[in-house]
């Protein structure tokens, strides 16, 4: 039985991270099996590149650079994590995933789709998302909860007008995919992002299951 793979997308301080540790705990209690991990990122090998992506003190890395680190995390993270539980029938919650290299480096940072997908393709072998929660936010009160939270990286020290441009690329993105990709209100409250999350969620899960 092949499982569900969900991601959470947005842009700094949407507060992804938050509603993705809720709708574990949710579907834990409802009996499901679920992994949670995070993009760049979630095995040794793709955490010691997400630490060379988001150190501040990498100014001089190129945008093909950047590109390529991050698709090569995406890379082993789906060989040795993702895959493997999705072929488990596990439920897979992954904080960022291939939509975010569409914001960042396709809408921020000017690569263009062809290429995007190419690599995508390559980096994923074709595993991609059920369903998508994006999690939508004004970024001036996403940037000012990130800088709350301590030390900036890398990308969160980026130009403001990169961060609007990302934010425009996400609901460019959703516009074109809206069967895979929700778009909530990320300016609501906890309880109720959290509701409009589970409610989404149900609704993949029944569906999957209809006859
Ligand atoms: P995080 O802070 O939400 O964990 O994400 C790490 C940073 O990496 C965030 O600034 C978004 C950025 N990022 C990209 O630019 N491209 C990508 O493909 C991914 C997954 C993240």
């Amino acid at each position: 039985m092949s499982g569900l793979f969900i991601t959470f997308e947005g842009v700094e301080g949407c507060g992804k991270s938050t509603q993705l540790k809720g709708l574990q705990t949710f579907l834990e209690a409802e009996g499901h099996a679920v992994v949670t991990t995070r993009e760049p990122g979630g095995t040794p090998i793709a955490e010691n590149i997400r630490e060379i992506l988001l150190d501040p003190a990498n100014t001089a890395m190129g945008s093909t650079t950047e590109l390529l680190l991050y698709e090569a995390a995406r890379a082993q993270h789906i060989h040795e994590k993702i895959a493997p539980a999705l072929a488990e029938g596990k439920i897979v919650l992954c904080d960022r995933f291939a939509d975010s290299t569409t914001a960042y480096q396709g809408a921020g940072r000017g690569f263009g789709p062809e290429v995007l997908h190419d690599l995508h393709h390559m980096a994923t072998g074709g595993v991609w998302p059920d369903l998508t929660l994006l999690i939508d936010l004004d970024i001036t009160i996403g940037l000012e909860r990130a800088r709350h939270r301590g030390r900036q990286d890398r990308l969160e020290r980026e130009a403001v007008e990169f961060h609007q441009r990302v934010r425009d690329g996400f609901l460019a993105l959703a516009a074109t995919e809206p069967e895979r990709i929700a778009i909530i209100d990320g300016d609501a409250s906890i309880e109720a992002i959290a509701a409009a999350v589970q409610e989404r969620v149900q609704q993949c899960l029944a569906e999957r299951n209809a006859p």
